[in-house]
């Protein structure tokens, strides 16, 4: 198994932030490709508002997608189409045919994949992560598993109708066969329509789903430091006007 390579990305650091347009393009590479088999059911439409759509944009985007409402007077169960309240469905109607469309292998739901992905798994390690681990781990990973396909080396056997990726976290080969090439999706800004950037632009994308406040996370994050720099120096002086020597 391969270690992702360090990516930059405009969110890491203390002043980071998401780049829109890199959200939106991450946005419709996962409408067009991933979201024919990924979920993401914690997440509202109209989060999208987010992204710099209008109100009238997300509700046009909700109504590409079909919800399963109900039961109505009649008690029965329909399907219409989705309002910027609901939250992106799965294209499966359940885990198990999920598992069979994909050699019983179920495509994981896309809500916190980026941040469930940042992580070592396993004791002790996972205790040490909050210090030790940097938050773009799961970016990191997404971007160099979606880049990552290769042909197995010579004398590797891998499982039938699974493909060979020295990232993946859990085996040498996963059920998932590469689902970007270059080209696929198109953009109207004039980025880069390759692979390469395709990935990076849906791991921001997800790393967003994941984390929609990290932008306010991180500014309070910042003015509490300051605060607490004052309020020491406060304390200190504080500390030193009442204990002052009386001579
Ligand atoms: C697993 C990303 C498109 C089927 C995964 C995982 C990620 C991912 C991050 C988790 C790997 C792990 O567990 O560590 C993406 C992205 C896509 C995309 C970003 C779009 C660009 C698709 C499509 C399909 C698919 C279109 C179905 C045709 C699967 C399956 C798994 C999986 C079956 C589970 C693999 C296993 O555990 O062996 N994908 N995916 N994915 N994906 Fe996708």
């Amino acid at each position: 198994i391969k270690k992702p390579h360090q990516e930059d990305w405009s969110f890491a650091g203390p002043f980071g932030h998401y780049d829109k347009a890199q959200l939106q393009r991450g946005l419709k590479v996962y409408a067009e490709v991933c979201s024919a088999c990924h979920s993401m059911n914690l997440v509202p439409f109209r989060t999208l508002e987010n992204l710099g759509y209008s109100e009238a944009q997300v509700k046009t985007f909700a109504a590409n997608y079909e919800v399963q409402d109900g039961p109505n007077a009649e008690g029965e169960m329909f399907t219409r189409k989705a309002l910027p309240s609901d939250h992106f469905v799965s294209p499966f109607p359940n885990a198990e045919a999920a598992a069979a469309a994909n050699n019983g292998a179920a495509p994981p739901d896309f809500s916190l994949i980026a941040k469930a992905r940042g992580i070592e798994r396993g004791f002790p390690t996972f205790i040490f992560d909050m210090f030790t681990q940097y938050q773009e781990g799961g970016p990191d990973y997404i971007h160099a598993l979606l880049n990552g396909y290769e042909e197995p080396p010579a004398g590797v056997e891998i499982a039938q109708g699974t493909h060979y990726n020295p990232y993946f976290a859990n085996a040498a080969a996963l059920a998932m066969a590469k689902p970007l090439s270059d080209g696929q999706v198109t953009y109207d800004d004039g980025s880069p329509q390759t692979v390469e950037q395709y990935s990076r632009d849906v791991a921001a994308f997800l790393m967003w789903a994941a984390e929609p406040h990290l932008e306010e996370r991180k500014r309070t994050g910042f003015m509490v430091l300051i605060f607490l720099l004052i309020f020491t120096g406060l304390i200190y002086l504080t500390k030193k006007s009442v204990y002052a020597s009386k001579e």
